[in-house]
């Protein structure tokens, strides 16, 4: 392993803010909404808000210690600290997951980049039909891969400037950015007619409606929206200095995480309920259907207002998409270019050109190959199974047990604890968490969705 050639992120704030980075994006801002608008409202939320600190967090923290030891990618990780030993087959799948999620990643996330030019340049124009708006775009044969290939462009320019000059300092501009965004979005939202209804719908938990499948859909987003069980923090915390603090990192990026995306409810629902005869369930269409309706609605009268609204919404979506986008390339180029040996330039147009082609099949999946059905799915529903139903979660099992009970104890804790210069808080309880239940914790959802 060249060593000496890898980046290194310069600050402690830029590790919090790359990995928050990573972490907040379309599963915070479009994800999020839509699970909490079908499964009853607060009580999912609290559910998730569970499975967040009990099973991801400790997941999170064992793919930090990993990252660091060993200074590798993802594949080359399981290499350094367990040769010969078959546990990279778990650094394969990640890299797989990272190719196969942002390929349906980046098809999203070109909706939103047409989304945002289109409210930003004002051609959506309050009384169009959404519905057939949104559906003719996305079945369309070239438009949707124009901004999809745009949309990985962008993040291939910020990948190949490198750790510290192109991800670090990225996520140092934006994610500030992100947050007045959310919070000016916040306070506009909160004075709209609906705002009581939609609080209300946000803060009473309705128990009824926590079913199995809710829990399972909670421990997928919870995974998805922190970016574990696939390696992509294990190709962060490679790049960590030995100053990095583990733990009270994956603390930050778990709260900076779960209130993004609470906030991100409190943007929408008040919004949603402004407006008579919308529902708040409408699930992966609420933020391409159901908003573009209500800010047509709710500004009516206001048309500067409304677009500020709007165009900052999108602006939001949009740069949060990137900055996922940007580990879940990451994931990829480090291993490639290690692996093969090239430039991470040379790595990087590989990863570009191969998610973009595989984008293409998603895309295509909403229009002209809306019938070419694998395992009784399109590409788009597919690729998205493959990952949050088993790549993320049986990679999330593997992490926890490797770091839990197959790597060196003293080597766990000496990186947890900076070599014993720190003071880390109920590290007893992070162990069996790591150890226990994290693994047993989704190991019985995993089994669970698979028998039923
Ligand atoms: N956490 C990102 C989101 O919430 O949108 C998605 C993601 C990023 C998943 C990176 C996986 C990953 F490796």
């Amino acid at each position: 392993m060249a060593q000496g050639k890898r980046g290194l992120f310069g600050t402690r704030l830029g590790v919090i803010l790359a990995s928050a980075g990573s972490a907040v994006g379309l599963g915070n801002i479009w994800r999020f909404p839509s699970e909490v608008g079908r499964h009853g409202g607060a009580a999912f939320i609290l559910v998730y808000l569970c499975f967040v600190f009990l099973l991801a967090m400790p997941v999170m923290i064992a793919e930090f210690v990993i990252g660091r030891t060993s200074k590798a990618n993802t594949v080359d990780a399981y290499r350094v600290l367990a040769p010969g030993k078959p546990w990279m087959i778990t650094g394969c799948f990640g890299v797989l997951g990272g190719v196969l999620v942002l390929s349906f990643y980046s098809v999203v996330a070109g909706w939103t980049l047409r989304y945002t030019s289109d409210t930003l340049l004002l051609r959506m124009t309050s009384g169009q039909d959404f519905a057939s708006v949104f559906s003719a775009f996305s079945s369309n044969p070239w438009k949707p891969l124009v901004y999809q290939l745009v949309f990985l462009l962008m993040t291939h320019l910020i990948v190949v400037r490198g750790v510290e000059a192109g991800i670090e300092r990225f996520s140092k501009l934006m994610m500030p950015l992100l947050l007045v965004i959310i919070v000016v979005l916040v306070g506009c939202s909160l004075s709209m007619q609906g705002a009581k209804e939609g609080l209300s719908f946000l803060l009473k938990p309705d128990f009824s409606k926590v079913t199995p499948s809710v829990v399972l859909s909670a421990i997928g987003q919870a995974f998805f929206s922190l970016s574990v069980g696939m390696g992509c923090l294990i190709t962060y915390a490679s790049y960590f200095g030995r100053e990095t603090r583990l733990v009270s990192s994956a603390f930050s990026v778990c709260v900076i995480d779960s209130v993004v995306a609470i906030l991100s409810g409190f943007i929408i629902f008040p919004a949603v309920f402004s407006v008579a005869g919308v529902e708040p369930d409408a699930g992966p269409g609420l933020v391409y259907i159901t908003l573009p309706y209500v800010f047509g609605n709710v500004f009516q009268g206001m048309p500067v207002v409304g677009y500020v609204f709007s165009g900052l919404f999108y602006v939001l979506l949009l740069l949060a998409a990137l900055t996922s986008t940007i580990s879940m390339h990451e994931i990829v180029t480090a291993f490639l270019s290690e692996k093969l040996r090239i430039s991470r330039r040379g790595a990087a147009w590989i990863v570009t050109a191969v998610c973009f082609l595989l984008g293409a099949a998603c895309s295509l999946s909403f229009g002209l190959w809306s019938g070419v059905k694998v395992m009784g799915m399109g590409f788009f529903d597919l690729f998205d199974f493959l990952v949050a139903k088993f790549i993320m979660p049986l990679g999330g099992i593997a992490i926890a047990v490797f770091v839990g009970w197959y790597m060196n104890r003293k080597l766990v804790l000496s990186q947890l604890t900076n070599e014993g210069s720190l003071r880390v808080r109920c590290l007893s309880l992070l162990l069996f968490l790591i150890r226990w239940v994290a693994p047993v914790g989704v190991a019985v959802v995993f089994l669970n969705e698979l028998l039923s």
